[in-house]
């Protein structure tokens, strides 16, 4: 298949339109032995298709907490989530999540298999059809020589791509994306943030990215909000233009330093 049939149409990023997420004052607590920790207190935020929104804090910030929270994982302790106006109930495959965890795939499924499995799960699609478009996206992210490898003879770069893969197969109205190159080395790092954009642009893709690196923030995102440490609440909201996104560039630089005094010198004012 070629990219131009796999590319869905850019999705307009019209602020008038009705957002795809709504996040309305989200306070998520867990129960602790010590008692109630607050990991996300009053969160609201709005994200439309074709909008690659980034939450970016400090580890404790609750991104992790409130990524889960509108993937359906765990329900918010206040306050509402909604996808098309209508409350999240649990997980879908409307919204696909890639975590951090290298851990995320089958062990007894090669790479072809995984993914081919969600599809034929997720997307209902036949074998012969799952397997066609499984081999199509894996090809895509770079994996076309290892699609019968399991997953324990597959370095951790190539586990994400599998995820990745898997999660673009399925088509979802939302990417959710916790970190997932966190625990890749900085060279693979900055090579997968720059596919990882390429495929975002080419299928027009709706992502909610969680990062704690400025750089991968700027280089991914078309917005970042900004969360405080501990309990997360949001400080600042920076928009990001196709030229800022360039490293190296002016606009990248004045962006990395007031995200560094809004998120880590807890300094700037709201933006
Ligand atoms: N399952 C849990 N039970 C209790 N506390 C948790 C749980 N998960 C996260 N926390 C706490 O919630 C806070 C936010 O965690 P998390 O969402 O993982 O933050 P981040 O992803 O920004 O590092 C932290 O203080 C963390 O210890
Ligand atoms: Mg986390």
């Amino acid at each position: 298949m070629s990219i131009a049939t796999l590319t869905r149409p850019t999705a307009s990023s019209n602020a008038s339109s009705a957002p795809l997420l709504q996040v309305n004052h989200v306070g998520i607590d867990y129960a602790t032995r010590e008692g109630t920790l607050t990991a996300v207190d009053d969160v609201s935020f709005a994200l439309h298709a074709g909008e690659r929104l980034v939450l970016i804090g400090p580890s404790g910030s609750g991104k992790s907490t409130l990524l889960r929270a509108i993937g359906g994982f765990v329900a918010p302790t206040h306050g509402k989530i909604l996808i098309d106006g209508a409350p999240i109930a649990r997980p879908a495959p409307d919204r696909m999540t890639v975590f951090q965890e290298f851990d995320q795939l089958l062990p007894w499924r090669s790479a072809l298999g995984n993914v081919r499995y969600a599809l034929e799960r997720g997307r209902k699609l036949s074998r012969r059809q799952a397997e066609r478009e499984a081999r199509d996206w894996l090809t895509r992210v770079g994996l076309g020589r290892f699609l019968d490898a399991y997953p324990h003879t597959l370095s951790g770069g190539m586990k994400q791509r599998v995820a990745i893969a898997r999660a673009f197969a399925l088509q979802p109205r939302l990417l959710l994306m916790d970190e997932p190159f966190a625990a890749l080395d900085a060279l693979t790092r900055r090579q997968m943030q720059d596919e990882l954009l390429a495929l975002c642009e080419e299928t027009g893709s709706t992502a909610l990215f969680v990062t704690h690196g400025i750089d991968e923030a700027i280089v991914v995102g078309t917005r970042i909000l900004a969360l405080t440490a501990h309990p997360g609440r949001l400080a600042a909201s920076f928009t990001v233009s196709a030229d800022d996104r360039t490293r190296g560039s002016a606009g990248f630089g004045v962006l990395e330093r007031s995200i560094q005094q809004s998120v880590f010198d807890g300094s700037a004012a709201h933006a």
